[in-house]
């Protein structure tokens, strides 16, 4: 954000968690995560029991004079809930408390804020914020709110609107749609340049602490690329690194997924996955060692589908020095990676999952060269709708030479469509085409 202003210290924070039962300890433990990741320094857990919410203050009154205790006593300076507070909760909390109180969507839209990267990313956020202070700008401790630049939750641009009234952010909000149609249109035209220059995008994803960093650092450390200058120096989450058997690759680390995501928050996690949603191969990073591995990998996959990324999956099983599995590919088909076992820690299987990717790319894209006869327009007009046409020329008999980068299946499946007569399709280079001629030439003889 542009008026992002990074504290230097955590902030202090209480973090409160409700629930029916005894709290669940993978679920404190994920809460605590997020507040860290947005740079809290927890000072004390919370865990209440209750069957349902107090209309009120979320929690009963008696635990929120606790909770004000324990917020004079150890100068706490935030209070997170783990869950959506209405805007009347969140002002009771913050009256009795007296300090800032911000719930589980308010906590995760700072995560947002803090990893957006593109242009568009950072407008979506922004706008998701705005939507969700919109509600929330008359406040029970205003205190020195003015004081507290870039804390937890007033990042992005919660520290300049909370100053202003509902009218403005109404415009303001209005104004970042349009920017925003701009520069989806704008986003558009970057895609298709990336696409013609047909450089694979491999996006790493994941559940929250599956471990997508470190082996990202490794992945991007070991390559003589890694400090690559436009992405080293742009942005810490890409690197462009050259991938054994494929050539250049671009590498995306991605924030973590978590579970409950509301729906109005996935449009702004989207904003910050573009790499993921354009990507050739998605590496779904997995705890192998947790015992929630089942509910995370159905967690990362349902918001996968949600926010439309529908490239092929490679799921990496990390962490098998503690789930104790060995290194090892499994195949969904022959050549057809599914799964790679491995531990960024130890260092096994590293080898594995470099051979995975490899066939799963390769299986991907492909350079064809192909001649048409005028006639097949209706080939080129697919091929071009599909932005994978790299370069095109007409020879002097009239003949339209092409130069694609294509999946083979996907090459195969449209030329099947359109009727065409293989034989006749002149300069096919690839075993796609040496396949497709045999069999043609088989049923000539
Ligand atoms: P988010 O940023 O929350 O999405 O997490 P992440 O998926 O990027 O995970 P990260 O790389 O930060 O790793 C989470 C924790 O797991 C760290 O403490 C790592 O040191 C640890 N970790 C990562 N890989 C392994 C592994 O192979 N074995 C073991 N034992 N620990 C690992």
């Amino acid at each position: 954000m542009e008026n992002f202003e990074q504290r230097q210290h955590g902030e202090r924070a209480i973090l409160v968690s409700v629930s029916v039962q005894l709290l669940d300890d993978l679920d404190a433990e994920e809460f605590r995560l997020l507040a860290q990741s947005a740079g809290a320094e927890i000072l004390e857990h919370v865990s209440v029991q209750r069957q349902k919410p107090d209309p009120k203050f979320f929690i009963g009154s008696g635990k929120v004079e606790e909770i004000a205790e324990l917020v004079r006593a150890l100068d706490a300076e935030l209070v997170i809930f783990d869950h959506s507070l209405s805007p009347a909760q969140e002002r009771n909390l913050e009256k009795v408390l007296k300090c800032r109180v911000i719930d589980r969507t308010g906590l995760i839209l700072d995560i947002f804020a803090l990893r957006a990267r593109t242009h568009e990313g950072k407008l979506q956020v922004e706008l998701a914020q705005l939507k969700h202070l919109s509600t929330r700008l008359i406040r029970g401790f205003t205190g020195n709110l003015e004081q507290q630049k870039g804390g937890i939750g007033l990042r992005g641009p919660g520290e300049s609107q909370l100053e202003t009234d509902r009218r403005l952010i109404r415009v303001r909000i209005t104004q970042l749609k349009d920017k925003l149609i701009k520069v989806q249109q704008t986003r558009l035209q970057g895609r298709a340049a990336r696409q013609k220059a047909a450089i694979p995008t491999i996006s790493l994803v994941g559940y929250t602490n599956a471990g997508k960093s470190t082996l990202f650092n490794i992945l991007a450390k070991s390559d003589v690329y890694a400090a690559d200058q436009l992405f080293a120096t742009l942005d810490p989450t890409l690197r462009r690194l050259e991938w054994d058997g494929i050539g250049t690759v671009v590498l995306a680390d991605t924030v973590g997924f978590v579970r409950n995501l509301q729906h109005d928050l996935v449009e702004s996690f989207k904003a910050t996955l573009e790499e993921t949603l354009e990507a050739t191969l998605l590496l779904h990073v997995v705890d192998s060692s947790s015992p929630n591995m089942p509910e995370q990998i159905e967690a990362v996959e349902s918001v996968l589908k949600e926010i439309g990324a529908d490239a092929p999956i490679l799921h990496v099983y990390n962490k098998i020095d503690l789930s104790g599995d060995t290194a090892k590919i499994t195949y969904k088909a022959p050549e057809l990676p599914d799964r790679v076992y491995l531990s960024a820690h130890s260092g096994q299987g590293l080898d594995l999952l470099s051979q995975a990717v490899q066939q799963c790319l390769m299986g991907q894209l492909q350079q064809f060269d192909l001649v048409l006869n005028p006639a097949y327009g209706k080939l080129r007009t697919q091929l071009y709708t599909l932005n994978v046409i790299q370069s095109e020329h007409y020879d002097d008999e009239g003949d339209l030479h092409l130069s694609v980068c294509i999946a083979p299946h996907k090459l195969e499946q449209l030329i099947k469509q359109a009727h065409l007569p293989l034989d006749e399709i002149v300069g096919a280079k690839s075993f796609l085409f040496h396949r497709v001629l045999e069999e043609f030439e088989s049923k000539q003889e």
